[in-house]
């Protein structure tokens, strides 16, 4: 469910015409939808009605815009964030740090320490080494660091390879044998507080049954380290639910079925849960605007030559994976075309041999499904600038990141001192 549809014949963003905004600000941009931002973070937490008070964190990574970030902190979520930068805009949203949780595989020392002077909710630690280096800092700043241990329950998930993170092969998490020893020594310690025990298998899961498998082994977990003394007052559950991108596949199961999934697998477990949400919450409610450059014929193809290229959109390319494309006005008929950007790469395509609306130079066409994961993966591949970022709430939008410059892009970078005098 989204808040983009056709009116009098126009692509809208809730009431705003997706014309108005590419004659405002050019094309290509990202454009939010408020209203699906709100539907989408209540919907779930509905979904979650049944548990007593739980922390959900919006994974910032999937789209760490601050004005996105600040109207999920409307909503009362949280963050979970990977770096110092993700949680100095989740702080700079208006997020309470009580809420925030700070994740990832690979956290320097510097981020330890941010993370402990700002006084976040939890540090999810994934290693041995991990909880040495946090046991440390955590002394040097006189405190006792909130941790869980993220475990790694040896189940595979998610829509592709290159995110699916539960299996015991992957760099993420603690070997689930060997929480116990790493949980005990935490609670030793002087300057750590083990609270509870995370997990996170993988992102754009569209089957419920390994996130279960993955919860039950966490139950069991939980069970264990209270028979050896230890108090588990928390589990985080990770993100990773599923959202449709291609309407001809089955739906993903909804927020309510993993609800009720997880009430059921958790009853029992006496802890505080919390939640990682990001595509569920963001996936529909943005989208990728582009102009068509040009089209042509060659190799018996059709191509539709954008100026969005995979530097403002990796996923195709990336992973291989579908964002429907539709035209913003669009025309009776169809083409068959395989949709690329400009970047000089073959990789550099949105879709091969698509049915769509027929499309000429000069229209406006979009990329569903890019909130998430979309902006925030762009680079300036090809010297071409970070692309802007609207947000649209009702009749109102705003521009919520401008388009980078040229001279912003060339003012980041310094001539080396012995090339300076002219040859
Ligand atoms: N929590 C942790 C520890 C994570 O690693 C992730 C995602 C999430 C939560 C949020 O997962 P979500 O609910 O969004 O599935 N770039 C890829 C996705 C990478 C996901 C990485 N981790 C893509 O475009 O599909």
């Amino acid at each position: 469910m989204h808040h983009f549809a056709l009116r009098d014949g126009v692509l809208h963003a809730e009431d705003v015409s997706l014309e108005t905004l590419a004659e405002a600000i050019g094309t290509p941009f990202y454009c939010y939808a408020s209203a699906t931002l709100v539907r989408h973070a209540r919907v779930f937490r509905e979904a979650l009605a049944c548990l007593d008070d739980p922390l959900l964190a919006f994974a910032v990574k999937a789209n760490p815009n601050i004005s996105v970030l600040a109207t999920l902190a409307r909503e009362g979520y949280g963050a979970d964030v990977v770096s110092e930068g993700e949680m100095r805009r989740a702080l700079a949203a208006g997020i309470p740090p009580e809420r925030i949780i700070f994740s990832g595989v690979g956290k320097t020392r510097a981020e330890l320490a941010a993370a402990l002077a700002a006084g976040i909710y939890q540090l999810n630690v994934e290693s041995e080494a991990e909880l040495v280096a946090l046991g440390e800092v955590a002394a040097a700043l006189r405190t006792r660091a909130p941790i869980a241990i993220r475990v790694n329950p040896d189940i595979a998930a998610g829509g592709h390879a290159k995110i699916a993170t539960g299996k015991a092969e992957t760099k993420f998490g603690v070997p689930i044998a060997e929480v116990p020893e790493l949980y005990a020594r935490a609670a030793r310690h002087p300057h750590l507080a083990p609270v509870g025990v995370a997990v996170h298998i993988g992102s754009q899961v569209t089957d419920l049954a390994p996130m279960e498998a993955a919860f039950e082994r966490l139950g069991t977990l939980i069970a264990r380290l209270r028979r050896e003394g230890h108090a588990v007052a928390r589990a985080d559950l990770g993100g990773g639910l599923g959202i449709p991108y291609d309407p001809a596949l089955p739906e993903p199961p909804s927020p309510a079925r993993y609800g009720a999934m997880v009430a059921r697998i958790t009853a029992g477990w006496g802890v505080r849960l919390a939640f990682e949400p990001g595509r569920l919450i963001v996936g529909n409610a943005g989208i990728l605007v582009a102009r068509v450059i040009a089209t042509k014929r060659a190799g018996g193809r059709t191509f539709v030559i954008l100026d969005a290229a995979m530097n403002d959109l990796i996923r195709p390319t990336l992973y291989g994976v579908f964002h429907d494309i539709r035209a913003v006005r669009p025309r009776p008929g169809q083409m068959v075309a395989t949709v690329v950007g400009p970047v000089c790469e073959t990789g550099d395509q949105f879709a091969e041999d698509r049915p769509l609306t027929p499309l000429e130079a000069g229209d406006l066409v979009a990329l569903m499904t890019a909130g998430a994961y979309g902006a925030t993966m762009a680079s300036t591949y090809n010297s071409r600038p970070l692309v802007p970022e609207v947000l649209v709430s009702g009749a109102d939008w705003a521009l919520v990141r401008p388009r980078q410059t040229l001279a912003a892009l060339l003012a980041q970078e310094r001539l080396a001192p012995w090339l300076e005098e002219r040859p």
